[in-house]
């Protein structure tokens, strides 16, 4: 039997992982200038290292919710596609579901290669390529949860929310 709805954690860490990804997504001043003093040589205070150390942490906090949530995904499955959902979009759906989930060990992983073990193209991967995939996914994730409420009005929203 498939749920109707998200359970309840499934929705806390939705939205609570939500608000770390746009954080480090958009709060990333810090890291950004600890790597430039570093690939300069210039000194590192400990202001710096802790703005640092900031965004490092929260990338962690997200990949262990991401082991969490991946759990309990599968203890607890997902609801159905609705059926008024055009069949290429719920594939499209699918698949930003799936390269979201993956983003969410990619970026972390990326991150702390560059960050711990200073490897430059794990950086160039992690702050060019996988941060502009991120937005992108985001804004059709955005874009598919704005189609189902105001056009098919369909309850993909309340059961990511409320509940249904
Ligand atoms: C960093 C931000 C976000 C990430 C990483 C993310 C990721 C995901 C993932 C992976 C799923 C699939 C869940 C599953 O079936 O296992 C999902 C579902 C969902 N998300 Fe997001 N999401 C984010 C932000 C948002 C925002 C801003 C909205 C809407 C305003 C939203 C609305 C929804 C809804 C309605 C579903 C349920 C889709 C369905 O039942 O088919 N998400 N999200
Ligand atoms: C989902 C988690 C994460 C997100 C969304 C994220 C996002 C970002 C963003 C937006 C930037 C700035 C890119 C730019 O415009 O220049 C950045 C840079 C960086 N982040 Fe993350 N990050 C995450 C996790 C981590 C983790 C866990 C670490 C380290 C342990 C890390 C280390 C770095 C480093 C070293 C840079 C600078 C890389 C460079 O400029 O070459 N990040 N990150």
């Amino acid at each position: 039997m498939q749920p109707v709805s998200y359970s309840i954690p499934q929705r806390i860490l939705h939205w609570g992982m939500a608000l770390l990804i746009f954080f480090n997504l958009i709060f990333a001043d810090g890291m950004e200038h600890w790597h430039h003093l570093v690939k300069r040589g210039q000194p590192v205070t400990p202001d710096d290292l802790a703005s640092a150390n900031i965004h490092a942490y929260v990338g962690f906090a997200i990949l262990l919710l991401a082991v969490v949530r991946i759990g309990l995904r599968l203890v607890q499955g997902a609801p159905q596609p609705p059926s008024a959902e055009p069949a290429l979009l719920r594939m499209a759906a699918k698949l930003t579901h799936g390269l979201l989930y993956v983003l969410l060990f990619a970026m972390p992983v990326s991150g702390a290669a560059a960050y711990y073990f200073n490897i430059g193209s794990a950086g160039d991967l992690h702050a060019d390529v996988l941060k502009a995939v991120l937005w992108l996914l985001l804004a059709a994730h955005l874009g598919g949860a704005l189609l189902h409420q105001f056009y098919w009005k369909t309850d993909v929203m309340a059961r990511m929310t409320r509940g249904v």
